[in-house]
């Protein structure tokens, strides 16, 4: 396990957005994992910098995100799908059909089957380099802490820690999304290298517990300890109680 400690926000933004610049690099067809939410945008807007500036392209680059909610459009603002386009994909030479993000605009009936069509997806992906966020309650993708590590993408019913997180980017908590399909621990474990970016004092216990407590699906980011290539991408608040 790696832990790369920044000093700020910008800082932790731009030691990912490198990481995922020299796979590119590396490997101009890599498959990337990526990850929505708060904190992985800077590290998006460093990565479109790169690209403005010539250093990277996109051109061969295949993605699959983590998760999305059921119930919203493509084109709802809170939808995962709008959020990719709005803070890359409409900004980078990516060919958007190969772009992968769950379809969430469907009813919680229909979850089942689109939860087993991403996993199909995922299984033969082979990812390169998953980028991840982290709740604070654990959870990686929408696996919400629980009794069992969930294997394969799944439908599932958020918390109401999560629901409430969440509820910032929506008018009222009334309108966030009840449930979400995401990849499931295996699915995420599967990924050749992993990156975990967290910032902020908020997120510092739940880091101690990921990276020094023990490993239990009530904490689900902790199944990270037992991947063979992860890094901890962390500012100082972050990083703070380790
Ligand atoms: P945040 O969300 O980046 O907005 O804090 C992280 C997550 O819930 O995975």
């Amino acid at each position: 396990m790696k832990i790369i400690i920044a000093d700020n926000y910008e800082e932790m933004s731009i030691k990912a957005a490198n990481i995922v610049a020299e796979q590119i690099k590396l490997k101009p067809s890599s498959s990337l994992g990526l990850a929505t939410g708060g904190t992985p945008v800077g590290m998006y807007q460093s990565l479109i910098k790169m690209y403005e500036n010539g250093e990277i392209s996109f051109k061969d680059i295949t993605t699959y995100n983590l998760d999305e909610y059921i119930g919203l459009p493509e084109n709802h603002e809170q939808s995962y799908r709008y959020f990719m386009d709005n803070n890359l994909f409409n900004h980078i030479d990516i060919d958007k059909s190969k772009t992968n993000v769950p379809n969430g605009n469907i009813n919680e009936g229909q979850a089942d089957a689109e939860a087993k069509r991403y996993d199909k997806l995922i299984s033969n992906a082979e990812i390169d380099l998953q980028v991840l966020g982290i709740g604070g309650n654990g959870h990686i993708g929408f696996n919400e802490p629980c009794d069992i590590f969930n294997k394969n993408v799944f439908a599932v019913k958020l918390t109401e820690n999560t629901i409430k997180a969440n509820s910032r980017f929506f008018n009222d908590i009334s309108e966030v999304p009840k449930m979400a399909i995401t990849m499931g621990i295996k699915s995420i474990m599967m990924a050749k290298k992993i990156i975990l970016l967290a910032s902020g004092k908020e997120k510092s216990e739940i880091i101690k517990a990921t990276i020094q407590g023990n490993i239990t699906p009530k904490v689900p980011a902790s199944v990270l300890q037992l991947h063979r290539n992860v890094t901890f991408v962390l500012d100082k608040e972050a990083a703070s109680l380790l």
